[in-house]
């Protein structure tokens, strides 16, 4: 069955077009862009005044299956992504048992096309079992269908071990997407080490762990001419690094999360769980590094680090409560709300830093952008629709999020996979 999208104001990366066009899809693929299709058999979706970006791609979420699936399933995480308009996702390795063989990551992309609401790539472990000891066989993950790698929730503190990785990474053409923490530094620390946390006398974890870490891959890269890409970046030192590494022709490439760019530190001061993340909430100072640096492309895409976890792990006090929080579903208004709106990105950066940047760093060639013979996949927003956030909206499994209450303007209306509509907003 093929689909016809009417009067779409399409926003590539490269080009906002002035004229409507009609997008016609056939067999999961974009077959022609024009300002009047007629196609009799085809199922039609009018996106009069909305905007039509590329499928939107989030290179770094938590599915929690297999072993957490009281959390969040394959089932409910995609349900999740269609409705905040991601047609791709990656999923990260921490799960029980941990995503470092090919038998698991066989069973989740099965079980994610059994689903069939979005596309989801499983991100192999680095290390077997997470532990930092052994690297994993890049090989056998490849094959079975990873594109990238990550131990994500640690890094790899082993220098040694990271170099082997980045070697042997280069070898299988996998890219290694690195937590950024140094765990003797971060201690026990819960939050970000500063004015608030010693006001609130929490234990805290001081912004030289993330800088530590990503200076030291900036190193490693350089002396064996790769690559490596940084996850959620959060402090303005580290913006500023990666930045220079940049302008110096090193392979960097790095991505930042909505309540990063969105929240302070000062979130915390109500003792409110929801907030507790790692990296953690930082300071103002760093809140706008976070925006100019999405803003200039030292930061090249926004991720949402969708972390679900139960009440039970929430609703302790802030010593024990589990770290994350849920985001697939808010990130497309804190976006045009907190970035677009405020100037901070135009319509065609979002679609750069949302579909088009994580596209490119992973190495989807037909995804990413509204051309005739990519996949069809496409997100169509409501830019001017006004929302509030709240529990009962949430499909997730997992409803710990601490912007529940806050006001939101863009809004995702319909989302298309490979030319089937799998989210409709009623
Ligand atoms: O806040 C976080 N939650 N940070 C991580 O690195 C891991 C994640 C999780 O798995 O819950
Ligand atoms: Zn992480």
């Amino acid at each position: 069955m093929s689909l016809l999208i009417k009067n779409a104001s399409i926003v590539n990366a490269d080009k906002h077009e002035k004229n409507t066009q009609d997008i016609l899809c056939e067999k999961g693929v974009i077959v022609k862009i024009a300002p009047s299709i007629k196609a009799d058999n085809a199922k039609t979706v009018d996106a009069k005044d909305m905007l039509v970006m590329p499928g939107l791609i989030d290179m770094h979420i938590h599915m929690r299956e297999p072993g957490q699936e009281h959390k969040e399933t394959v089932e409910t995480g995609s349900m999740s992504a269609a409705k905040g308009g991601f047609t791709t996702v990656m999923c990260m390795p921490n799960t029980s048992p941990v995503i470092d063989n090919a038998m698991i990551v066989e069973g989740i992309i099965k079980e994610a096309k059994r689903v069939g609401l979005t596309n989801v790539i499983p991100i192999g472990a680095i290390t077997k079992g997470q532990k930092d000891q052994e690297l994993v066989d890049m090989m056998e993950l490849k094959e079975a269908g990873c594109l990238a790698l990550s131990d994500d929730g640690k890094s790899v503190v082993n220098s040694q071990l990271m170099r082997m990785a980045l070697e042997y990474a280069k070898m299988a053409d996998l890219l290694l997407i690195e937590h950024c923490e140094d765990p003797l530094l971060s201690g026990d620390g819960i939050m970000n080490e500063g004015k608030t946390s010693t006001l609130l006398g929490l234990k805290a974890q001081p912004s030289l762990s993330e800088s530590v870490i990503i200076a030291r891959d900036i190193e490693l890269i350089h002396y064996l001419n790769t690559k490596v890409h940084i996850a959620h970046v959060t402090i303005k030192r580290a913006v500023d690094i990666i930045r220079f590494a940049k302008s110096q022709g090193i392979q960097i490439t790095a991505e930042a999360c909505p309540h990063h760019f969105t929240l302070t530190d000062e979130a915390l001061n109500e003792f409110d769980t929801n907030a507790k993340v790692n990296p953690p909430l930082r300071t103002p100072e760093d809140v706008e590094a976070i925006k100019e640096g999405l803003k200039d492309g030292t930061l090249d895409c926004i991720v949402t680090d969708h972390a679900p976890h139960t009440r039970e792990d929430k609703e302790l006090d802030l010593d024990h409560a589990a770290y994350g929080m849920i985001g697939l579903e808010t990130s497309v208004g804190l976006t045009i709300t907190e970035l677009v709106d405020k100037k901070v990105l135009t319509w065609t950066q979002m679609a750069e830093r949302m579909s088009h940047a994580p596209a490119r760093i992973i190495g989807l060639s037909q995804k990413g952008s509204i051309k005739e013979g990519m996949d069809a996949d496409i997100t169509i927003i409501d830019p001017k629709k006004e929302w509030t956030i709240t529990k009962e909206d949430i499909v997730s499994k997992s409803k710990n999020t601490p912007f529940y209450g806050r006001k939101l303007k863009g809004r995702v209306a319909t989302t298309i996979l490979t030319g089937k509509v799998v989210y409709k907003e009623t």
